[in-house]
């Protein structure tokens, strides 16, 4: 039986979250230049991508670009970034094919507007798209993205649309740049390292966290299976005792 059969398909997370780490790594590892990691990091996206449609999964978000990493150098900002934006664009026709809905999350207003134009276009071309939702994470950050909500309900509360007394946990779920997604029911963190690095503080509150040595450019959809069979072996309690969750199972199996 292949890794894949081992996975209990009607038990799929909904929506995976990946921080992709390690390209630069990867790349010094073998003598090459950090951007010749990030060139073969977007092979392992695509296989990924690929892997999860196949699946059944729903959502698959992607940090690709942090707000923090516009703070490296600046020949390496810019090969990534273009090699981003050129990526997004050439997939589309393969998007559209595997049905799949690309979406984007982060502060925009840090990208060239070349790069917001190629990106709106790609993202009004899959728009129609039903099967996979794709969230790209780029230029993002969950404190730029929470600060940036706060900034919003203020401003509804001031000009009288919202009750500060009516502000709830949705509320603020509205507001965020994943208000259309659920929240991540499994996160990766590939090349070893064990860090959130301001990815959905808010959204993985109760994400399953799966860390891997592999780096990115080696990850393959044998890896995401691995996390998958990982995260359903796992009891999740949201709060309540071992004893309840499996009450609650055997209730609902009989
Ligand atoms: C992940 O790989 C890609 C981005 C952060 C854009 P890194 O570039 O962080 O690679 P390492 O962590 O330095 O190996
Ligand atoms: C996080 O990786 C961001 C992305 C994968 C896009 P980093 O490599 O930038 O994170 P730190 O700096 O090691 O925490
Ligand atoms: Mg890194």
């Amino acid at each position: 039986m292949s890794l894949k059969d081992t996975i209990d398909i009607k038990r799929l997370p909904k929506h995976i979250a990946i921080i992709m780490d390690g390209n630069g790594r990867w790349a010094k590892e073998q003598g090459q230049d950090r951007l010749f990691g990030h060139f073969h990091g977007v092979e392992s996206v695509r296989n990924i991508v690929e892997g999860s449609a196949e699946l059944g999964i729903e959502y698959l978000t992607l940090y690709a670009f942090s707000t923090e990493n516009w703070d490296r150098p600046e020949y390496e900002v810019s090969g990534l970034m273009e090699l981003l934006v050129d990526t997004i664009r050439k997939e589309v026709p393969t998007l559209n094919k595997n049905n799949i809905r690309l979406h984007v999350i982060g502060d925009m207003g840090m990208l060239p507007d070349s790069a917001k134009r190629e990106l709106n276009e790609a993202l009004a071309e899959t728009s129609a798209n039903t099967g996979l939702n794709l969230v790209m994470a780029l230029s993002y950050s969950s404190r730029w993205e929470l600060v940036n909500a706060v900034k919003n309900i203020a401003k509804d509360v001031e000009a009288g649309k919202l009750a500060s007394t009516d502000i709830s946990q949705e509320t603020l779920q509205q507001y965020l740049s994943t208000s259309d997604f659920p929240d991540p029911e499994l996160m990766i963190r590939t090349s070893g390292e064990y860090r959130i690095s301001n990815f959905l503080l808010y959204q993985l509150a109760y994400a399953e966290l799966y860390f891997t040595n592999t780096r990115w450019p080696d990850f393959r959809k044998e890896n995401l299976y691995e996390a998958i069979i990982d995260f359903q072996g796992r009891e999740r309690r949201f709060g309540k005792t071992g004893d309840q969750i499996q009450q609650q199972d055997e209730i609902a199996h009989s």
